[in-house]
């Protein structure tokens, strides 16, 4: 059931329990697709998307990370990674901007089509980029970000939290 954006971006929450059932290819490619619809710096698009849905190699990603242990009953992860090299200056300064907007726009079409997602950390834990570059076979010059963990959320109820702080807005002037 697809959503209002605004009711989107207001309920979207980290989801940490999965009921193991699988996501859909089509849905998948929906969210990479949000992915790549981000904005960024000169529209170099620094970024390129691992999308794992092998219960072998989730399993790795979850003994290896500590915490994405909700990797055990998610469906799939996308694994969103950097290109710093894909130009002399804009990537290399840019990239952790442009694939942050991606992951969060993957977080939001997960939550729109009816899953729950939830960021997992990589980048800039070094012990951590290593485990993942490794698992994934990824390129020495192409840095994981971070693992997104996708799947049916557990809890059908789980309300979302209310975020918004008056006191965080400055009108005008600080
Ligand atoms: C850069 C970043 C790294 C994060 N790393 C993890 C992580 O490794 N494991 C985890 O369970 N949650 C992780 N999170 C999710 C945050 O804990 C979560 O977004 C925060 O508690 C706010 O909750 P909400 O997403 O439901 O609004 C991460 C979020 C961000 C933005």
């Amino acid at each position: 059931m697809k959503k209002d954006l605004l009711d989107v971006i207001y309920t979207r929450r980290s989801v940490r329990k999965f009921t193991g059932e699988k996501v859909k290819k089509d849905d998948l490619e929906a969210m990479l697709r949000a992915g790549m619809s981000a904005p960024s710096a000169v529209n170099v698009q620094p970024w390129a998307f691992v999308a794992v849905t092998d219960r072998v190699i989730l399993d790795q990603l979850c003994e290896a990370l500590p915490y994405a242990k909700m990797l055990d009953k998610a469906g799939a992860a996308i694994i969103v990674c950097g290109i710093p090299d894909k130009d002399d200056t804009y990537a290399k300064k840019y990239w952790v901007m442009d694939c942050s907007l991606a992951s969060e726009n993957i977080l939001l079409a997960a939550h729109a089509l009816g899953y729950g997602a939830i960021w997992t950390a990589s980048y800039p834990d070094s012990e951590k980029v290593k485990s993942v570059r490794s698992i994934l076979s990824i390129p020495y010059n192409i840095i994981p970000l971070n693992v997104i963990p996708i799947g049916v959320p557990a809890d059908k109820d789980a309300k979302p939290v209310e975020k918004f702080k008056e006191e965080n807005i400055h009108w005008e002037k600080w």
